[in-house]
């Protein structure tokens, strides 16, 4: 392949001559988590200010470094600019496994600059460091700038790579032509930061499909006090409703949380803390109306104490045959209310998690309910649903489409129900 064969014509948008696109009002890079990765060259400095151009800009920035990238800068002036710290290594110890999280929980990875080796790991999928294990890990958007010699850039293993990466999407924003290391001047000049930053707006804005639509997300199970210390709750986690809220800002969209789940909360959401089903109501119902989308991700109690005790009930209060009973009331189903009272053009999604006649059950919860959608799964299945990173769902929509998702982590499965979405909305 000839050394200028990679660039695909799609990619011919990132000529290091165009100007700087900005999304929706301005706002592509608000509240966008992005991971920058840092490599081993000479050019690792002007990292420090693409990082600085992109915290300005409100993303907030993850970086990590390789161990060749500390050869040339040090972790202190990029962790004292970026969003967190410097990581560094796939062995961390509050975190067994931080390259998944990193892959899965961001809007876009840059790589810049980016080695000959980076380029050959990354393309052939070799994962032996935590930038190139997160690369893998990922299904977000990935710049590569590439950085190096002009001999090593024109090498055909390194253009072939990039051919590679090209290929499966990846975006490429060439080096530019000047001074490198050790005075030698030709092509491999990293390109320079105001480019890398455009193109990854560039990037970012390809997905703004709900730019400046408001989202209301619920997550997490709610729990419904019994006294002062105990309370009935179920095993909600609140991940999907997470994950959903960090997909709808991802793709440009403006998100209300409201959850009872003490998870971090993804940037730029407003986040609202509930408890209980009640209180979950009242913050609910008032901005109800102000949001163009509801997805009611939260497990809801059903059923509460029908008094909460003043005091923490002592176990003799239950008497030696245990002749004390706690009575439960129904909770106000507001999912009912929200259907009731949906504004025109609104949106409104529920869950619907079964252990039995699964898509039955939801179906007539979507109809009972008046909703456009109701996300449906399994419970009683293995890694589906509730306390772990995966899910499995059908998705139903009031017009009669069917939309199975197998078992995948739950940032796909936010990405397929706002998909969904914005298929209702664009029909409308
Ligand atoms: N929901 C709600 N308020 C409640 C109970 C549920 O808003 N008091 C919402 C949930 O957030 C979910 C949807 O209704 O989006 C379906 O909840 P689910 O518990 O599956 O259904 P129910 O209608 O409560 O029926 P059942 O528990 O009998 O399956």
């Amino acid at each position: 392949m000839k050394p200028s064969n990679w660039l695909r014509p799609s990619t011919k948008h990132l000529r290091l001559t165009d100007r700087p696109v900005v999304g929706s009002a301005g706002m592509t890079l608000t509240s966008r988590r992005i991971v920058l990765g840092v490599t081993g060259g000479i050019a690792a400095y002007k990292a420090v200010d693409v990082c600085r151009r992109l915290v300005d800009a409100g993303a907030h920035v993850v970086p990590i470094m390789t161990e060749g990238a500390n050869h040339f800068i040090g972790e202190t002036t990029l962790s004292a600019l970026a969003s967190e710290k410097v990581q560094t290594s796939l062995w961390d110890e509050t975190s067994p496994i931080p390259h998944t999280r990193l892959g899965q929980d961001n809007d876009l990875i840059v790589v810049a600059p980016a080695t000959a080796r980076l380029i050959s790991a990354y393309a052939h999928g070799y994962s032996d460091d935590l930038l190139t294990a997160t690369l893998i890990a990922t299904r977000a958007p990935v710049v590569i700038c590439p950085a190096m010699h002009t001999e090593m850039w024109e090498h055909p293993a390194v253009q072939d790579n990039l051919a590679l990466l090209a290929s499966r999407g990846v975006i490429i924003v060439p080096p530019g032509e000047g001074r490198l290391a050790g005075g030698d001047v030709g092509t491999g000049r990293l390109a320079e930061p105001s480019d890398i930053v455009a193109a990854i707006e560039r990037a970012l804005s390809a997905n703004d499909d709900l730019a400046g639509v408001r989202v209301l997300v619920t997550a997490g199970g709610t729990r419904e006090a019994i006294d002062p210390v105990r309370v009935i709750t179920n095993r909600s986690s609140g991940k999907q409703g997470y994950a959903i809220a960090a997909e709808a800002l991802s793709r440009g969209a403006k998100v209300t949380l409201v959850t009872t789940a003490n998870l971090p909360a993804p940037a730029g959401a407003d986040v609202i803390n509930v408890v209980s089903a009640a209180d979950m109501q009242a913050a609910v119902m008032p901005v109800a109306d102000d949001h163009d989308v509801i997805v009611m991700a939260a497990a809801v109690a059903d059923f509460r104490p029908a008094s909460i005790a003043d005091h923490k009930i002592k176990k003799d209060e239950f008497g030696a045959d245990g002749e004390r009973r706690i009575m439960l009331e129904p909770t106000h189903d507001f999912l009912v209310d929200l259907g009731q009272r949906k504004a025109s053009g609104q949106v409104l999604v529920g869950f619907a998690a079964e252990t039995d006649n699964v898509l039955d059950n939801a179906r007539g919860k979507l109809a009972r309910k008046n909703l456009d959608l109701i996300v449906a799964n399994d419970v009683g299945a293995d890694g589906v649903g509730f306390e772990c990173d995966t899910n499995a769902v059908t998705i139903l929509s009031a017009s009669g489409d069917t939309t199975a998702i197998a078992l995948t982590d739950k940032r796909a499965v936010a990405k397929a129900v706002l998909d969904a979405v914005v298929a209702i909305r664009s029909d409308r």
